[in-house]
């Protein structure tokens, strides 16, 4: 079933992938394209955030097809690790927004401020396989119903969706690759995110050390390799750059996540106490040049970049993506959404939301659910630019 879906979706897209290559880009230039103009033109790049999330369950292998199809640049993966030191592919480190792990192992949970949470790091890979994954979902306290978190997204519990290991997703993506990106021209990228890494430590797990050695298994070595290391914890991504990526021989490009402080998004540990990363250093002067010296990008929450309350005539945009390009980093915002109530107010529509942070504040690319749309969008400017 699974198989026959990426099969569907692949084809399905395909049409679409010619469209794209007809324009004279190629996915792995993917930092400048020449235009006929005397303008050098930067490609724009589309990151598909979990996959095609908008229309398939986030992070399933049929989402990843999709996107592949749709001719995203890079394809995300969220990593996290199991019990037996597996890496899979989940947006957070627990298993029950996304699974049926409460009905089958209901009593594996631990109690996060009182509210029960299915940690993957508690599960081996065995047993995640046995879990349904399906559209993120949340309970309603009162009846108890699941229901989507997104309503017009792929309905819950339907259709038949795994958990997948990072060595399952590069192999589809390399797969495609090479049957369908090098007849046409073009090679699709990672942009793999560690997640939680200060939390893996802690219990015992090299997160970092445990990723680059699969991809270094999978031929992602050097910087022009067209893969991304993302991280919203600083000291991490300090260690990946300075030590282990040295030791392993590699060099990728990394990318530096930001979050509010008060998302308590990172921790750090101090006599054994967990105390929350403090981000607010990263969004004053002088902080871009810091990042630079240990990342090549920087992948800012869109409000750090075009200020909450700004309206269509009067956008309040920060100083970030002119002090991150001065400082030589590229900036990827996220994530693009064109659900109901997920388009800030300045913007019309989701079309002119992508086309202010892309061409009028001028952001190299962005995360985005609905890879089908910005890619449009792009494809139409660099085609406007040729002529
Ligand atoms: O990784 C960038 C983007 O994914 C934002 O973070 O993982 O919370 O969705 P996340
Ligand atoms: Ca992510």
């Amino acid at each position: 079933m699974r198989v026959l879906f990426i099969l569907i979706t692949v084809f399905l897209f395909s049409v679409g992938a010619m469209a794209h290559q007809t324009i004279g880009m190629k996915a792995n230039q993917s930092t400048s394209t020449p235009s006929n103009s005397q303008h050098r033109a930067k490609h724009k790049i589309v990151i598909a955030h979990r996959g095609a999330s908008g229309y398939l369950p986030e992070h399933s292998l049929a989402a990843k097809a999709m996107a592949y199809a749709m001719r995203a640049d890079y394809i995300e993966q969220d990593v996290v690790m199991t019990k037996d030191n597996k890496l899979i592919i989940l947006h957070d480190h627990f298993l029950d927004r996304v699974t049926n792990v409460m009905s089958v192992f209901p009593n594996r949970y631990r109690l996060v401020n009182n509210n029960k949470r299915w940690f993957a790091i508690d599960f081996t890979l065995a047993e995640i396989k046995q879990l349904q994954m399906t559209e993120g979902f949340t309970i309603d306290p009162i009846t108890h119903l699941k229901k989507n978190i997104y309503p017009d997204r792929f309905p819950i519990f339907k259709s038949h969706f795994t958990v997948s290991t990072l060595q399952e997703e590069i192999e589809l993506i390399q797969g495609l690759n090479h049957s369908l990106g090098k007849r046409n021209g073009y090679q699709v990228g990672l942009y793999v995110e560690i997640k939680a890494p200060w939390f893996h430590r802690h219990e015992g797990k090299d997160i970092s050390t445990a990723t680059l050695k699969v991809l270094k298994k999978y031929g992602y070595t050097k910087k022009s390799d067209k893969i991304y290391i993302q991280c919203f914890d600083a000291n991490e991504l300090q260690r990946i750059k300075h030590k282990l990526m040295p030791q392993l021989f590699m060099n990728l490009k990394l990318v530096q996540l930001i979050a509010m402080t008060d998302w308590n998004e990172t921790y750090t540990y101090k006599n054994n106490v967990a105390v929350p990363y403090q981000y607010d250093w990263m969004l004053k002067k002088g902080a871009m040049k810091k990042i630079a010296s240990y990342a090549d990008g920087i992948g800012p929450w869109k409000p750090m970049i075009i200020a909450d309350g700004s309206t269509i005539d009067h956008l309040n945009i920060t100083n970030m993506v002119t002090d991150a390009h001065a400082a030589g980093l590229v900036v990827h915002p996220y994530t693009f959404r064109k659900d109901p109530g997920r388009i800030p107010k300045y913007a019309k529509d989701f079309n002119q939301l992508l086309d202010i942070f892309l061409y009028q504040v001028g952001v190299d690319g962005l995360f985005t659910d609905y890879t089908d749309v910005a890619v449009k969008l792009i494809n139409k400017h660099e085609k406007e630019l040729q002529k």
